[in-house]
C-alpha cells in the first residue's frame, strides 16, 4: 500500500463537527501508529530535501504536530507561527480574513535569517488563509516560503491557488 492510501485508510470522518454539516477529518488514528508517522516524515522529508529547506515553520496547532518531526529528523530548525497573543518575544503580525470574522497570526521577529529556505508545514490545506499568512510572516522577516506541505488538502475549496502566488511547490499526501 501506498502512503497515500494508509493515510486514506487511517483519517477518521467525524460528521457534523464542529457544525452540522462539516465532515471533520480527524488524524488522531494517525498518530497513534507510529510507523504511519514515521512513514509520514520521511514523505515530508523528501519533499524538504528536493527543495532544499534551511527550517521548517510549523502552523499552531496542529502544523506543530508533524513539523517539529520533521525538523528533528533531518536535524534542522523548527519555527512556530502562533495565535495572537501566544509568543512572549517581539512579533511580527499578519492579519487576515476568515470564512466568518479575521485571525491574527504572529511569528518571533528575530526566528529567521534572510534568505533561509523555508517549508510552510500544517495538517490541512482549507482555504489557505493560514498557510499564507505564514508565507507572508516568513517573506515579513527575508525568509523564502520554497514550499508548503499539508497531510490533507480539501481541494474544493481551491486553497492550492492562493499559495501558488507564492510557490508551485504545494504538496499534500491525501486530498478530498
Ligand atoms: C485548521 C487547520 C489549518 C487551517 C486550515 O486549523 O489545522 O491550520 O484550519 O484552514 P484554511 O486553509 O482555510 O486557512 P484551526 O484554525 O482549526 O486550528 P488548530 O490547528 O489550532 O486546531
Ligand atoms: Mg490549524
Amino acid at each position: 500500500m501506498t502512503t497515500t492510501e494508509k493515510l486514506n485508510q487511517t483519517i477518521r470522518d467525524i460528521p457534523d463537527f464542529p457544525k452540522p454539516g462539516i465532515i471533520f477529518k480527524d488524524i488522531t488514528p494517525v498518530l497513534a501508529d507510529p510507523k504511519l508517522v514515521s512513514e509520514l516524515v520521511d514523505w515530508f522529508v523528501d519533499k524538504a530535501k528536493e527543495d532544499k529547506i534551511d527550517v521548517i515553520v510549523g502552523v499552531e496547532s496542529r502544523g506543530f504536530l508533524f513539523g517539529m518531526l520533521i525538523a528533528d529528523r533531518m536535524g534542522i530548525p523548527f519555527v512556530p507561527v502562533r495565535k495572537e497573543g501566544k509568543l512572549p518575544h517581539k512579533t511580527v503580525k499578519y492579519a487576515y480574513e476568515l470564512e466568518y470574522g479575521n485571525a491574527t497570526m504572529e511569528i518571533h521577529a528575530d526566528a529567521l535569517k534572510p534568505g533561509q529556505r523555508v517549508m510552510i508545514h500544517d495538517d490541512l490545506l482549507a482555504t489557505g488563509g493560514t498557510a499564507e499568512a505564514a508565507a507572508v510572516l516568513v517573506e515579513k522577516l527575508g525568509a523564502k516560503a520554497c514550499n508548503f506541505t499539508f497531510l490533507i488538502e480539501l481541494s474544493f475549496l481551491e486553497g492550492r491557488k492562493k499559495l501558488n502566488s507564492y510557490n508551485e511547490s504545494v504538496y499534500s499526501i491525501v486530498s478530498f
